[in-house]
């Protein structure tokens, strides 16, 4: 660490991405109960800018979001620096200011902890001077919201330790290395079809499959999707990705409904969108295939070459289904990145 007394800055970005396999349900300190892989997204991101210097005991001095002093985030974040004192000690004599804010609006349905805590996790491993920087990133990433471990690199991240594939681990994500030419340019269209707040908070939702019947099945069954869509990245086979990134969406779904409570977060536009995606395909044979996160929002994953048939199709049948018609066009990218550093 550079620690010459005085103010010092680091300046970053990091993204939200999309699983294509989904982690739900985690245990003892942010670990997945199974493995994870999602898509790297590119205009969705976060920039994060620090301010550090040392100082007798630790202090995050202010906390602003979208240029505004933010007290909520404030202590969030304030715990979540306190939290990880003993994995990260150097915190221990630094005073912080941090500014944060968004490319997409909070709140959106986009998963906006994800690019938030790759972007702070990135900073503070850059601000360490580490050489391992990505898993470190990741890591620290991951304590704060698991899926943010996930944001560090593109275009595909893997986490969560698969028995096959000796360098995934629990801890951190790392980059899946065998992409076809076919998943080198993938696009994103996020339906925003209901925004504001979620219905239910991630741990809440984390916690319902602790004592879900259908845990274990679905604990294996994420194994076997993850070797299948790491198979058909390497291979470029488009109808095995989507079968399963639709299966997956729908299990995640299908889990939340069948909890106790049970938690519906579809909608009826969401339902729509899915039977119209689903017809499209059928009469186009083009490879547009949907996924969902814990919400009702509908990601629409599609090469780019097919960008302008679905983008007819999503501007004549789906946009309709939109709150106020809003949707969002993103692809894969590169992960988290330094604006400025000093
Ligand atoms: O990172 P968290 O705790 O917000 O969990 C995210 C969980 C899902 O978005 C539903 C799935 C995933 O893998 O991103």
């Amino acid at each position: 660490m550079n620690n010459t007394g005085s103010t010092q800055y680091i300046e970053v970005q990091a993204p939200s991405n999309i699983a294509f396999v989904k982690y739900w349900g985690k245990h003892g300190r942010q670990f997945p109960i199974n493995p994870s892989i999602s898509m790297t997204l590119e205009n969705c991101v976060t920039t994060c800018k620090i301010a550090y210097k040392p100082s007798d005991e630790f202090h995050l001095d202010s906390y602003k979001f979208e240029g505004q002093e933010n007290e909520s985030f404030k202590s969030r974040i304030d715990n979540y620096l306190r939290g990880i004192m003993d994995v990260y000690p150097a915190l221990q004599t630094l005073s912080l200011t941090i500014e944060s804010s968004n490319s997409f609006p909070h709140s959106s349905g986009i998963a906006s902890s994800a690019s938030a805590f790759a972007a702070l996790g990135y900073a503070l491993a850059q601000i360490e001077q580490v050489d391992a920087i990505e898993t470190r990133a990741s890591e620290l990433a991951r304590l704060g919201s698991g899926s943010a471990a996930r944001s560090i690199q593109g275009p595909y991240t893997l986490w969560g330790h698969c028995d096959h594939i000796a360098e995934s681990s629990d801890q951190y994500a790392v980059r899946v290395t065998d992409v076809h030419p076919n998943f080198i340019d993938v696009r994103n269209t996020i339906l925003l079809i209901e925004t504001g707040a979620k219905a239910v908070s991630s741990t809440d939702g984390h916690a319902l499959i602790d004592n879900h019947p259908f845990k274990h099945a679905r604990i294996e069954q994420a194994h076997q999707n993850i070797q299948a869509t790491l198979s058909s990245i390497k291979h470029g086979d488009w109808e095995q990705f989507g079968t399963i990134l639709e299966n997956e969406a729908l299990t995640l779904h299908a889990m939340m409904m069948t909890s106790t409570p049970a938690v519906i977060l579809m909608m009826p536009q969401t339902i729509g969108v899915m039977h119209a995606v689903r017809k499209f395909r059928q009469e186009t044979n083009i490879p547009l295939y949907f996924t969902i996160d814990a919400g009702a929002n509908v990601h629409l994953i599609y090469p780019a070459s097919h960008i302008d048939k679905t983008t007819d199709f999503i501007t004549s049948h789906l946009v309709h289904y939109c709150k106020n018609g809003q949707y969002i066009n993103d692809k894969n990218g590169q992960g988290a990145r330094i604006i400025h550093g000093s």
